[in-house]
């Protein structure tokens, strides 16, 4: 067999595992989660979150990935043999995101070239729920081909051809160039977001914290889920990611690193669609409560609607919708990678044939989302998949590792031979205790929310 590909620079590593992270959790989901869960109170669970949770486990992941240089699947075997369903099981979700996922990167590119002349016209509601959803817009193809095919077809394109490249002439060269672009496209809209009218108040509604969120458990269980979503944790992502690192890396730095960029650009996204939402409430002369929304709502009906009002609309509809397209694609790469690395070890495949089956199948099963039912699919396998497949991920890797396989000291020794950070008992605390009580909580929760 060949070598195992490896990054050809910590900065790369580095750029890939942030592009990853930097989704659009950071962009939609961040901003209305905090501003609901007690505004700037919020920062303290977040905070807690990140440093108990976020960080330590991407520590734990990083270290797994580099000692047992393996996909996911297999690096949980070498620790246990009985526990490499554990990988699969989280090969699995990035799967199933990987199917969905490049559809909402498709919508992006679409209304990026519907920003030309604001094509979405005055109701942008029924225009995305009615005529782009349901293949009556212009520029479609009549109402056989959805409109969303052309523009899906080039993600797919962009994402073979990436995968196809390999590692360090794919991977790492396209984040590269996606990462360091999207946040100099996204500093420009926060900038420009901050001196509209309205702006202030926007952010004075995000910032206004509400203290008594604090005592309240959900409030919690918000905090931790979003930084396991952002920081793509427990998707086996980081796993097979930090299994190209060279042999000596320093990862606890490069795990503060990726946690603390992320973050970084979930407050910048934050201040950017306050700010923006601000502006929308005082040319409606509605409260920020009545516009503030999350996830496709907010990026393509809201959105839209907002950028037809702005000075130099089609320009900043193409900024906007550009960075939600790099912000997804970086992160549809590292899925991706995640199951075609564990399938071509499983059964010794070539690259270029995980690929082409593994990519193949979601590519297939990415089509029924391109189709009218598309949406309401997507939303309900993705509540399931956030509220149920990445707690329990969590939670089986957490308890396997710590306390079944009992290697937290063997991984921190590990981690520690190569860094001037050095992990104390407050790491393993937080992986052996903290998580796993916080995740099992979070579970009970969703389930009585559901049952309800
Ligand atoms: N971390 C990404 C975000 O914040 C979400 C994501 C998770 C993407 C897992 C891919 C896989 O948007
Ligand atoms: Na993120």
């Amino acid at each position: 067999m060949n070598e195992r590909s490896q990054w050809g620079t910590r900065l790369g590593f580095l750029l890939a595992a942030i592009g990853s992270a930097v989704g659009l959790g950071n962009i939609w989901r961040f901003p209305a989660t905090a501003y609901e869960n007690g505004g700037g109170a919020f920062f303290i669970p977040y905070l807690f979150a990140l440093l108990t949770a976020g960080i330590p486990i991407l520590i734990m992941e990083f270290t797994i990935g580099n000692k047992y240089r393996s996909s996911a699947p297999r690096s949980f075997s070498k620790i246990s043999k009985g526990m490499e369903w554990i990988g699969w099981w989280q090969v699995l979700i990035s799967f199933v995101i990987s199917t969905y996922y490049p559809i909402i990167i498709a919508w992006s590119l679409m209304f990026a070239y519907y920003s030309f002349g604001t094509k979405w016209g005055a109701d942008t509601s029924s225009f995305f729920f009615n005529d782009f959803l349901s293949m009556t817009d212009p520029g479609s193809f009549g109402s056989i081909v959805p409109n969303v095919l052309i523009p899906l077809l080039i993600v797919w394109t962009i994402v073979f051809f990436i995968m196809g490249k390999g590692v360090k002439k794919g991977i790492e060269i396209a984040n590269r160039i996606f990462i360091p672009t999207l946040m100099i496209i996204f500093l420009i809209i926060v900038i420009c977001a901050v001196t509209l009218p309205g702006a202030l108040e926007g952010l004075n509604a995000f910032f206004e914290p509400n203290w008594e969120s604090i005592m309240d458990g959900s409030v919690w269980v918000a905090a931790y889920g979003q930084i396991f979503f952002s920081l793509s944790i427990a998707f086996a992502i980081m796993i097979t990611y930090s299994s190209y690192l060279p042999k000596k890396s320093d990862i606890t730095n490069n795990a503060f690193i990726t946690g603390f960029a992320n973050s970084s650009f979930e407050l910048l996204a934050g201040i950017g669609v306050f700010a923006i939402l601000g502006f929308m409430a005082l040319q409606s002369g509605s409260s920020i409560d009545e516009v503030v929304t999350s996830g496709v709502g907010l990026a393509f009906v809201v959105f839209p609607e907002i950028i037809s009002q702005m000075p130099a609309s089609s320009l900043f509809g193409i900024l906007f919708f550009v960075s939600l397209f790099l912000a997804g694609i970086s992160s549809m790469i590292s899925i991706t990678e995640t199951y075609i690395a564990g399938v071509q070890e499983k059964f010794s495949l070539s690259r270029g044939k995980a690929i082409l089956f593994g990519a193949g199948l979601s590519f297939i099963i990415s089509l029924f989302y391109a189709t009218q039912g598309g949406l309401v699919l997507l939303d309900t396998v993705d509540y399931f998949i956030n509220n149920y497949g990445v707690a329990l991920a969590g939670l089986f890797e957490v308890v396997a590792i710590a306390w079944f396989a009992r290697i937290l000291k063997d991984l921190q020794n590990h981690a520690d031979g190569q860094s001037a950070i050095k992990l104390g008992w407050w790491w393993r605390l937080s992986i052996g205790v903290i998580t796993p009580v916080v995740l099992g909580y979070m579970m009970l929760q969703n389930l009585r929310n559901d049952l309800e």
